[in-house]
């Protein structure tokens, strides 16, 4: 599994610790940045992620910036993302499991790094349960189509 990492200036410090473990757990990852802790603006990277997995390029994505919310917001501009802020071990597996996210966004200002990696470890090993979760999820896809105002 290819995963796309994107992080801004307030997520750059836990990026390398977080990359290692996915990579020490089998996966692929891409980097976009960002490349050190100058001030950089969160939609850029958010972008970069959300395209890759929108096109198909990855498989899913990982975006850190002080919240989570900013990257959550721009992220799930792009069709078929689907984009939760993860805030504990449970939300990050409901991300998953009822709503299939297929990028986790976190807070690096409200969490350790080890419980920011615990919340990407139980995310990418749930799998989305479908049945009435998967009518819900298809209505939201659905939207996508209808350039509502
Ligand atoms: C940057 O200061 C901060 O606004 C950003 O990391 C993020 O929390 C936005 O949602």
């Amino acid at each position: 599994m290819v995963i796309a990492f994107g992080c801004d200036h307030a997520g750059y410090s836990f990026k390398e610790k977080i990359i290692m473990f996915l990579k020490t757990q089998g996966y692929k990852v891409v980097d976009y940045g960002c490349f050190d802790d100058g001030s950089v603006d969160y939609p850029d990277f958010a972008t970069a992620v959300a395209r890759c997995v929108s096109k198909g390029t990855c498989d899913t994505g990982v975006l850190i910036c002080g919240t989570g919310i900013g990257m959550c917001i721009t992220a799930n501009k792009f069709r078929g993302v689907r984009a939760a802020v993860a805030y504990s071990t449970d939300t990050a597996e409901l991300a998953k499991r009822h709503n299939n996210a297929n990028i986790l966004c976190v807070g690096a200002r409200s969490f350790k790094v080890n419980e920011i990696i615990e919340f990407i470890d139980v995310w990418l090993k749930a799998s989305f349960e479908g049945g009435r979760h998967g009518r819900r999820v298809d209505k939201i896809s659905n939207l996508e189509d209808k350039n509502i105002k």
